[in-house]
């Protein structure tokens, strides 16, 4: 992890299931300060943007000494936290949390020096369609959903599989105690005790919030599952 702002971390990732697993040694976290990469006297990392415009742009000379000395070795996925990389899906998540470990560079000010993204091969990740004033917050979305999935972090292995994105689907409706709340009753299937009954319940239950909210995933998951019928291999 490289960051101007090493202070920010573990941060939320050093409570709670990531908390717990990090304090046993499940997973580590390097926070290393981009400054220390600096070389003159005021430990500048930053300049304005060539060709004019507001804010400030993260140096390219400064930043690819940070991850020369970070060094990670070749198999290690190199991400860059930014608003203009590929949106992080949950099958992203899944490999990277089946790897060796990424080195997340964190951004801030404007941008990121053009010639070290290329020159370190690093891949832009996103976490969504919104500006965040740097990466830390985006890296540490990015880490707590890996290493939910790690061997050892979650209670019940169940929990992980049977959740929204892990299917293409959204996750169905919970209920639990009391039995009635403020008029509410529990959906009387799933008292039941007739499994069948429920697994289809909730199946029909995850498809139409997935259809009603994310039509993108409802039409990706519609392509994946029935490819056409007519393709003839050359
Ligand atoms: N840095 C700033 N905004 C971001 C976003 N949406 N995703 C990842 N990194 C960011």
């Amino acid at each position: 992890m490289l960051t101007l702002f090493p202070e920010m971390f573990p941060g939320p990732l050093g409570v709670s299931l990531a908390g717990r697993a990090l304090a046993s040694g499940l997973w580590a976290l390097e926070a290393r300060d981009i400054r220390d990469s600096a070389t003159d006297r005021h430990r500048s990392v930053d300049d304005s943007p060539a060709g004019g415009g507001p804010g400030m742009v993260l140096r390219a000379d400064v930043l690819a000494a940070a991850i020369d000395a970070a060094d990670s070795g070749p198999d290690r996925p190199r991400l860059l936290m930014s608003p203009r990389g590929r949106p992080l899906t949950q099958s992203q998540v899944v490999e990277l949390a089946a790897g060796p470990g990424p080195l997340i560079v964190c951004g801030r000010f404007e941008g990121v020096d053009q010639r070290v993204i290329a020159a370190r091969g690093l891949e832009e990740v996103s976490i969504g369609d919104y500006v965040l004033s740097g990466g830390e917050i985006a890296a540490m979305a990015l880490i707590d959903a890996c290493v939910r999935l790690l061997p050892g972090v979650m209670g019940k292995p169940g929990s992980s599989t049977e959740e929204s994105f892990s299917d293409g689907l959204l996750e169905y409706p919970q209920y639990t105690r009391p039995q009635e709340f403020e008029g509410q009753p529990i959906p009387e299937i799933l008292i039941s005790g007739d499994h069948a009954k429920v697994t289809a319940w909730r199946l029909a239950e995850a498809e139409a919030l997935t259809r009603a909210r994310r039509p993108d995933l409802w039409a990706a998951k519609n392509r994946d599952q029935k490819p056409p019928k007519n393709t003839t291999k050359g």
